[in-house]
């Protein structure tokens, strides 16, 4: 059989990812999930572009920092500003790449850039140039490559070539093309380009027609290299290509593709359920490989046809991409060694202090719910681990409700020293809680949504409120879970104002507000 080649999987959910609508990641969320990729085996991981705002810059810099392994990416337009921008924040990264990038295509050109071909042509030349007197790693992209000239494509990735550009990333920007064209036009581009042959060709395909995943499938087929994606297909508008399903596609059918990647395929899951319990955004159930309908068979014929033959109706396992089935783990009579042995059966690596936590989380669960899942353990770990530095701390809740009364909600908070009470009504109990916490912190809050999910089935599953609130033109999410909803949720508030606040002081020494 033919070696298989190696393909590079460049991340980008922490640029492209943190573009899309309502997401925003703070530089300690950003580095937790940059560790989870590097764990999970990526190239490259993309961290943000530096240019847009000195958050952005703080979390490209706090990545380069401390994140080891993968080569860590900043985005630049082709200007020289943002190429320093990326070059400054990238400073202490063992392996920098910048990434810069212009559009070549006539509508973008004309109506965007306001600029001639040859103009756009001597920028990306410009940049790159620039980008090579900061680092050796240089990617250049053609923004909305799939409706350029594909002559004036050629000239221009034959220009940046020559120049110092060691990757061509052929993006299809607004998710146009289809499996075939893109087929045609990464032949056309490896046949047509001078010194394509030293140069890592490079897709990014968006998903505006559902079509990502089959498109960077098709780059593959014809040539491609590397392929960039994020994590549950985040990404700008209907999201880039989901780096899970790519992996996965070509691992299941490295017959076909004859290629493979660096993933650590056993750590998909858990890196999807860190960046949905970071951005506050969850995957439908029916998603391919992370949702939580992926591995389960419902109709009687298949559960019949899996018991007698696995492979009857299941492809891949649930453990490939690390999921255990959801099984009794722990009770209330669980020791902490048995806590710790758990956590270590997980996958996870906490320092003694998180253990010590999350064990008193454990056995607060424990006392109000029998049967505890890898889940619930999972959901423990999760909220703890993101704890914020307890400005404020709830202490107790208590609402009155019902289909003829007001709705009331009394709060205690503690700030410090100070512990201060609070009643309000509502339009709801939630609405009441939040508007006692509200008096009781006096941090205005704008609240943008709210929802509550159940970790796991049953009347005492473990409640996970997520609220996104805005703050100076920064989103914020809360999460809280609890055995009972109302407590999820003001543990939920209670965690968005604490991160406001935090944010506020961090902004504030910045000089950002
Ligand atoms: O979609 C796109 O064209 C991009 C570029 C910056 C690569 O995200
Ligand atoms: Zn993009």
């Amino acid at each position: 059989m033919e070696m298989a080649r190696v393909l590079q999987i460049f991340d980008t959910t922490l640029r492209d990812g943190e573009q899309s609508p309502g997401v925003s990641l703070n530089p300690q969320e950003k580095v937790e999930i940059a560790k989870q990729l590097a764990r999970l085996g990526v190239d490259v991981i993309e961290a943000g572009f530096p240019v847009a705002s000195p958050g952005d810059f703080a979390a490209v810099q706090a990545v380069a920092e401390e994140v080891e392994g993968p080569y860590i990416c900043a985005l630049a337009r082709a200007v020289a500003k943002d190429v320093e921008r990326a070059g400054e924040a990238l400073r202490s990264a063992d392996k920098p790449c910048i990434h810069t990038f212009i559009a070549t295509s006539d509508i973008h050109m004309k109506y965007k850039l306001n600029k001639r071909p040859d103009e756009v042509l001597r920028m990306a030349v410009d940049a790159v140039r620039l980008a090579r007197s900061y680092v050796d790693m240089v990617e250049f992209s053609a923004e909305d490559a799939t409706r350029s000239d594909r002559d004036f494509l050629c000239e221009v990735f034959a220009a940046v070539l020559e120049n110092g550009a060691k990757i061509i990333n052929i993006p299809d920007t607004v998710g146009y093309a289809t499996p075939q064209e893109f087929y045609d036009l990464i032949t056309y581009i490896r046949e047509h380009v001078p010194g394509i042959d030293q140069a890592i060709i490079s897709v990014h395909c968006h998903n505006d027609l559902g079509l990502a995943v089959a498109n960077s499938l098709a780059a593959v087929k014809a040539g491609a290299q590397q392929v960039e994606c994020a994590v549950n297909g985040l990404g700008e508008r209907a999201g880039n290509a989901a780096l899970e399903e790519v992996v996965m596609a070509l691992r299941t059918r490295q017959d076909h593709y004859g290629a493979i990647t660096n993933v650590v395929t056993e750590q998909l899951y858990r890196t999807s359920r860190l960046v949905c319990a970071l951005t506050g955004v969850s995957v439908q159930p029916n998603k391919a490989i992370v949702g939580d309908n992926a591995f389960a068979h419902e109709s009687g014929i298949h559960q019949d046809g899996v018991l007698k033959e696995r492979t009857t109706y299941e492809i891949m396992t649930p453990e490939s991409i690390g999921l255990r089935q959801s099984r009794l783990v722990l009770g209330k009579h669980s020791g902490r060694h048995a806590f710790r042995e758990k956590l270590r059966e997980l996958g996870y690596s906490l320092t003694e202090k998180d253990i010590n936590r999350a064990f008193e989380r454990f056995i607060e669960l424990a006392d109000k719910k029998k049967a505890i899942t890898d889940r619930d353990i999972e959901a423990i770990i999760e909220t703890g681990r993101f704890a914020v530095p307890g400005t404020f701390i709830l202490e107790y809740v208590h609402v009155v409700s019902g289909n003829t009364t007001v709705p009331t909600a009394t709060v205690r908070i503690r700030h410090g020293d100070e512990v201060v009470e609070e009643a309000a009504c509502g339009d709801g109990p939630i609405d009441a809680v939040y508007r006692a916490i509200n008096r009781a912190t006096k941090v205005p809050v704008h609240l943008l949504d709210y929802a509550l999910q159940a970790v796991t089935g049953g009347a005492d599953a473990l409640g996970d409120a997520t609220v996104r609130v805005k703050d100076n033109g920064h989103i914020h999410i809360g999460r809280g879970t609890s055995t009972d909803v109302i407590e999820a949720s003001a543990l939920a508030y209670v965690h968005a104002i604490n991160k406001i606040v935090n944010s506020r002081e961090k902004y504030q020494s910045a000089g950002e507000v």
